[in-house]
């Protein structure tokens, strides 16, 4: 899994947009990510061909529930050939054990405080800026064992004492445009201390998909 740092985000609705485009990618190479969308219109079907094809799985479902909720769910996860899988660190110490719990051989990963937050949100749900809410909720990261966390490339400066694995989403090579607003160039976040970085739209919508791939590899 370590040779594989670049993970693509498959961001589509069903099943046969996906098989257009790994006929693009090697698995060898890079990673894939299912997210909600794919999860929720193809679920199972859509592991099981990626896994057939040789693929690395990236399960981005982002669970946030009561601490035995959370375990029974990783433990389904787990039964998939599936590396890695997110939860929210927020759902607090319990629900990380209890995920850790019943995880086998997924690593589970952290998702920090959503990168589509800014002070204003923070400050309305919690009382204290952007800034001091992610430490507080990396502190919770730092002494539990999770496997990694997910954090925008802004905050890879913040983390290097941090021994976990890095995910870093918001990563663009040109500008884009788009709803991203955190963002650094893949060379930039590996330098950063990414391990992984998740890219979609600037390779799934590129016209020349294999050559954006070599672009942030
Ligand atoms: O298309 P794009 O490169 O923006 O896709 C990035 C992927 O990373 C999307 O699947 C998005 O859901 C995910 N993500 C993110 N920001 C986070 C967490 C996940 O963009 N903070």
């Amino acid at each position: 899994m370590s040779q594989r740092k670049l993970i693509i985000a498959l961001d589509f609705a069903n099943l046969n947009d996906v098989k257009k485009i790994v006929e693009y990618i090697d698995p060898q190479q890079s990673m894939v990510k299912v997210g909600l969308q794919l999860y929720l219109a193809e679920g199972k079907r859509a592991l099981d061909y990626l896994s057939e094809k040789g693929f690395t799985i990236f399960l981005d479902l982002k669970l946030h529930d009561i601490p035995n909720t959370v375990n029974k769910a990783v433990k389904e996860i787990s039964n998939f050939n599936v590396a890695m899988t997110t939860i929210h660190l927020k759902g607090g110490r319990d629900m990380i054990e209890a995920a850790l719990e019943s995880a086998s051989n997924t690593k589970i990963i952290g998702v920090s405080v959503l990168t589509s937050l800014n002070d204003d949100d923070v400050e309305e749900m919690h009382g204290s800026n952007f800034d001091n809410q992610f430490k507080r909720i990396m502190k919770l990261a730092e002494t539990t064992k999770i496997d990694g966390i997910v954090c925008s490339p802004q905050e890879l400066s913040k983390l290097k004492e941090l021994n976990k694995i890095k995910v870093v989403p918001g990563i663009r090579n040109e500008s884009s445009g788009d709803d991203q607003k955190r963002t650094m160039s893949s060379t930039e976040a590996y330098k950063n201390g990414a391990d992984f970085i998740v890219v979609g739209r600037p390779i799934t919508q590129a016209e020349n998909i294999k050559t954006a791939i070599l672009d942030y590899i």
